[in-house]
């Protein structure tokens, strides 16, 4: 029994991969357990596994260029990128701790712009994404604020330019009220 329990660990669970983690400080910024309480930090618990994988391998590659990541990206294999995401992906997501109370008419509005703009359709319609398109409930507010400031304004380059193409053009006031709308859904 207790080999097969062995046997059966997923690589991502290894002492090696939580010592490396250990090691990078991932959750002094990100948080512990993954979830942020740091403004502007995201949280990484729950995110889907590719899309870690894939803004890691930007980090490290120099193409998001982000200066509190080059440290603990730099130098990682891609088994050890994957080990880690793998490691955060199977994290429970939960809203941040100190998450602030529901303004209605804000979440209201958020809620309509995000269906009349389709970000359901890529990101899922509970948000919890899929494959390379990450999780975007429970992520906190002011990040999603300031990333999607940031797309819009080309400062943030992703794997691809979709995300970039579909915020041209929105206002920082519709940003607020979408990324409040993420934010307090449950
Ligand atoms: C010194 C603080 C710091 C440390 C240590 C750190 N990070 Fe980060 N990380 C950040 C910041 C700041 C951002 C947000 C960048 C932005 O504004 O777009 C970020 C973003 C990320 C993202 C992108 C998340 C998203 O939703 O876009 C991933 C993935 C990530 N970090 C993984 C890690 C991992 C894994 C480790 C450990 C190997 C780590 N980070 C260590 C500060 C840190
Ligand atoms: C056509 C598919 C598609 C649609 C529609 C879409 N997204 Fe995305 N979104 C993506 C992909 C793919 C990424 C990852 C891009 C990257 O590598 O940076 C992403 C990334 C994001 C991120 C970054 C999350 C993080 O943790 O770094 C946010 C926030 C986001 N999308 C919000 C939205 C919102 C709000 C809408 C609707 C206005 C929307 N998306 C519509 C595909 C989509």
């Amino acid at each position: 029994m207790a080999l097969l329990a062995l046997v059966a660990l997923p690589a991502a669970a290894s002492p090696a991969t939580e010592a490396l983690i250990a090691e990078r400080n991932c959750m002094a910024c990100h948080g512990p357990n993954g979830v942020s309480p740091v403004p502007l930090m995201p949280s990484l618990a729950g995110q889907q596994a590719d899309f870690l994988t894939l803004q890691m391998i930007l980090f490290r590659e120099g193409l998001r260029q982000v200066p509190a990541m080059m440290e603990p990206a730099r130098g990682l294999s891609d088994q050890q990128i994957l080990n880690i995401a793998a490691w955060f992906a199977a994290l429970p997501s939960a809203p941040k701790p100190d998450r602030g109370p529901r303004n209605e008419a804000m979440f209201q509005r958020g809620a309509q712009l995000s269906a009349a703009r389709n970000c359901n359709a890529c990101h899922l319609p509970n948000y919890a994404g899929r494959a390379n398109v990450p999780r975007i409930n429970h992520q906190r507010e002011d990040f999603l604020v300031h990333t999607l400031v940031e797309y819009r304004d080309g400062l943030r380059v992703g794997a691809d330019t979709q995300m970039n193409g579909l915020m041209h053009g929105v206002s920082n006031e519709d940003i607020r009220a979408i990324a409040h709308y993420l934010a307090h859904r449950e």
